[in-house]
């Protein structure tokens, strides 16, 4: 059997006919394709504003700026999560709280978040990002509800759930990164991911004033708003306003995310239907904990499972070709945040839960006779 990975990207010749136009264009960088791939964006996710920059953490770091994340600023994210979640945060010199996981969804727990603002006088946190880890949409109206009475921002870290959703206390399904509740969110095109552009990152939002914030740090901090500048030098003429930064995507990367992006629903669904093999295969067997059915509304970037000797089992699949993953090394026990005081214990749910998990292959393009492989090496480890 040749290498199955845990995740995949999925390129086509529509792919690749699509880069190689912009190739032979006039513009590889700041063309016509970022608009497009912005507005594609937005329609699919049912969002007024997108900005497409260089990557996932450019997004994180824009979305920190944006809101205005100052030196001691502090606040609270999951440790269940890739480290950039948590370190948008400190780019801006702000404290990062972390907060322990449900162990029912490996979400942040929203009970342990109240705990923490409860505990602070008020105005001591100023915002919260929880993730839609593997795929499961957060329930934002709730984190909306905690938000607002503490004065809080909430910034949607979804980049592993475009497509997913959650449907909110009125029975309205809400999608990932919809900008209903949250004020900003952000999405990663990192290959692995369900949209590959190679890198890149989108940020969505309902606010107008946000967005403009956003379009501009994404270049430099120049005013793209001509009527907004303070002089007028000539034809020739940009001001630049505030600092920023140059987290561009470039014009064919934005060719491939619109391409892709015309297959994602295939690809949720086919992820759903392997979500669904798993999870009967893998039914009733003791030495696995599964969440609960294919969870509604649920992405499925990831199909993670808690797993009875999980070490052993790994070495065991890699060398049948299997190269199944851990997420997350829980992101308060990496050495940079063990400067801050965090230790072993902090959050024993994420501690117990790293101990046990694993990303099983998961992408649209793995076979049923792949995923029987993986099916059949796993349960044969056990019996
Ligand atoms: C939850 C989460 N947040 C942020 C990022 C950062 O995205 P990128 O790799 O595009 O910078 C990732 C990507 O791995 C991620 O999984």
């Amino acid at each position: 059997m040749k290498k199955i990975p845990y995740g995949r990207q999925n390129i086509t010749q529509e792919d690749i006919n699509a880069v190689v136009e912009v190739l032979n264009s006039d513009f590889l960088t700041q063309g016509p394709h970022v608009a497009e791939f912005e507005q594609a964006f937005a329609d699919y996710i049912g969002v007024k504003y997108a900005v497409a920059v260089s990557n996932g953490t450019a997004a994180l770091h824009l979305c920190t700026l944006a809101l205005g994340v100052k030196a001691g600023d502090k606040v609270i994210t999951t440790p269940i999560t890739f480290a950039a979640s948590a370190n948008c945060v400190r780019y801006a010199d702000g404290d990062v709280v972390f907060a322990d996981i449900d162990p029912e969804t490996y979400l942040l727990d929203i009970n342990d978040v109240e705990k923490l603002l409860k505990a602070a006088p008020k105005g001591t946190y100023k915002g919260i990002i929880p993730v839609d880890f593997a795929g499961r949409a957060v329930d934002l109206e709730a984190y909306r509800k905690l938000a607002d009475e503490y004065g809080c921002w909430i910034i949607e870290d979804a980049c592993h759930a475009p497509g997913g959703y959650f449907i909110d206390s009125k029975g309205t399904k809400h999608n990932c990164g919809n900008g209903e509740y949250a004020d900003l969110a952000i999405f990663s095109f990192h290959p692995v991911k369900h949209i590959a552009a190679g890198e890149g990152g989108m940020i969505t939002t309902n606010n107008e004033e946000l967005y403009h914030k956003l379009r501009n740090l994404r270049t430099h901090g120049i005013q793209q708003r001509p009527e907004l500048r303070q002089f007028n030098h000539g034809i020739w003429y940009y001001e630049m306003q505030e600092l920023g930064y140059n987290y561009r995507l470039t014009d064919f990367q934005a060719a491939l995310g619109t391409s892709q992006l015309q297959r994602a629903e295939f690809g949720l669904q086919r992820r759903k239907e392997i979500a669904s093999a798993y999870q009967q295969a893998f039914e009733g067997k003791s030495y696995i904990k599964q969440q609960v059915g294919v969870v509604k509304g649920h992405a499925y970037h990831l199909y993670v499972v808690e797993i009875e000797n999980r070490d052993v089992l790994m070495q065991h699949l890699r060398e049948h070709n299997i190269f199944a993953q851990v997420h997350y090394i829980p992101v308060h026990l990496m050495p940079y945040y063990r400067h801050f005081g965090w230790n072993d214990g902090d959050m024993p749910r994420a501690e117990r839960y790293y101990e046990s998990c694993l990303s099983l292959p998961m992408f649209p393009t793995l076979t049923v006779e792949e995923q029987l492989f993986v099916i059949n090496k796993i349960d044969s480890f056990y019996v």
